[in-house]
Order: structure tokens, then C-alpha cells, then sequence
């Protein structure tokens, strides 16, 4: 089980409780968090579950594997610290990781 906080582009913060073995998009699929769509259910196959990596978060992910990257291409505005959120496994390593939500996936 890990604390994660989804932050909306408006601001609402969601602080979740996710079980271990689901993703980050798993996390806000289950508590219907607006902004990720994980059209794939997480395949990594659409780049619909796009998200930023909060400051300090992002390096101690483990890295993002070559089809991540390259599905990356994909989403709306990415930047340095972005992810594919299918693609982040839950354990209690990502306990009190926080997520921002771009402001669309396509
Ligand atoms: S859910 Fe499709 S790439 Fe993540």
C-alpha cells in the first residue's frame, strides 16, 4: 500500500490509498480520478495516462523502459519529468509519491 497524491492542472489534490501490484494509473482509475484516461488498461499502448512526476520523485523511480519512452512521443506537452503512470508499479517504495495531472491526454 502507498500513499499517492494525484494533483489535478486546477489544483484539487486526491491522497489516495493504492494497493501494491496495481500501477499509478491503476491508483486513479479505481478512486475515479479525473485526467487519466488509461485507454490501454495499461499496456502501455496509448500514452493516455500521462502524468508529472512531482520534484524529487522522478530520479527515484526505477527508468523508463524503451517502449515507455517511445510511447511518450505520443502525449499532449511532455516534459522532463514526465511518465507514463501504467508504467509506475506500486509498492511501498512509492509510498507519499505525488503525480500532477496534465491539462489533457490528447
Ligand atoms: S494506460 Fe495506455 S499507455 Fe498507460
Amino acid at each position: 500500500m502507498a500513499k499517492i497524491t494525484y494533483i489535478e492542472t486546477g489544483g484539487a489534490e486526491h491522497h489516495v490509498d493504492v494497493p501494491n501490484g496495481l500501477s499509478v494509473m491503476d491508483g486513479a482509475k479505481r478512486f475515479t480520478i479525473p485526467g487519466i484516461e488509461g485507454d490501454c488498461g495499461g499496456a502501455c499502448a496509448c500514452a493516455t495516462c500521462h502524468v508529472y512526476v512531482e520534484a524529487g520523485w522522478f530520479e527515484r523511480l526505477p527508468p523508463q523502459e524503451e517502449l515507455e519512452h517511445e510511447m511518450l512521443d505520443f502525449a499532449f506537452d511532455v516534459r522532463p519529468n514526465s511518465r507514463l503512470s501504467c508504467q509506475i508499479k506500486v509498492d511501498e517504495s512509492v509510498d507519499g509519491l505525488v503525480v500532477r495531472i496534465p491539462p489533457r491526454q490528447y
